[in-house]
């Protein structure tokens, strides 16, 4: 049975008292349920982060890393550097890293297989811009990000991996996808990878929707078949939208 799951990233966002204060919120109030909780904050928070969550049920992740080992890489963090911190998830291809520092499908794909190399768990993420869409290209430009960074990967892989679609027009702009919308891309997906690798993979494979995911629309879009549970942004910075969000998968 694939994993429910539901991730806030917080982006640039909580300095270590504010990072502290929503974590112990969020720790007081997590109800019981049976997906998987995970919070992204920044880099010079996660090991707070780590720390404070050690005995919670709540997952760190971070928000990206380099594909290097270590080096002249001035202002990056390496893979040993998060599992250092005992950080073993980290979200990549985030659409604010593609279109802010030109991460491209091959940059991702270099991220991607030292994450697998350390046996990290990826929450990958892609996702058409509004152009794209509106052309109706937006299922040929899914398919390209999904196949140019990750389909060079063995069927075992999959494992590690987590798929976060973000349609970038619904990322921060209260445009959220409808659930019907979310579900035709999600079922695109696995059948692209049912395609590639078979039906008992595709099946396995959790598809996160991000994009504008509030409390007030997340039970709709998670009650979809091919819906899988959320990457939040916005909302998962404040405690009680977030806790909502975790209630309605
Ligand atoms: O990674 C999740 C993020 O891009 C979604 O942001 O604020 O639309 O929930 P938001």
């Amino acid at each position: 049975m694939r994993k429910k799951i539901v991730a806030g990233n917080w982006k640039m966002n909580n300095n270590l008292e504010e990072t502290e204060a929503l974590l112990s919120e969020l720790s007081a109030k997590l109800p019981n349920t049976h997906a998987d909780v995970v919070v992204a904050p920044t880099y010079v928070n996660l090991a707070t982060a780590q720390r404070n969550l050690q005995s919670s049920a709540i997952k760190v992740a971070a928000q990206n890393m380099h594909y290097a080992e270590n080096g002249a890489y001035t202002g990056e963090i390496s893979a040993d550097m998060l599992l250092n911190i005992h950080v073993d998830t980290v979200i990549l291809g985030h659409s604010e890293r593609r279109s802010y520092f030109g991460e491209d499908d091959a940059l991702l794909a270099k991220k991607v297989q030292t994450a697998l190399d350390k046996n990290m768990t990826i929450i990958f993420c892609f996702g058409e811009e509004l152009e794209e869409r509106k052309s109706d290209n937006h299922f040929t430009v899914v398919e390209s990000q999904l196949k140019n960074a990750l389909f060079q990967l063995d069927g075992t892989a999959w494992e590690n991996i987590v798929l976060a679609y973000e349609p970038v027009w619904a990322i921060g702009t209260g445009e959220t996808a409808t659930p019907e919308q979310a579900q035709e891309m999600h079922a695109f997906i696995r059948k692209t990878i049912s395609e590639a690798y078979g039906d008992a993979i595709a099946e396995e494979v959790s598809i996160l929707y991000g994009g504008s995911v509030k409390p007030t629309n997340a039970e709709d879009i998670f009650g979809k078949p091919d819906v899988d549970g959320g990457l939040i942004g916005g909302a998962s910075l404040k405690a009680d939208d977030f806790i909502a969000i975790i209630k309605a998968i």
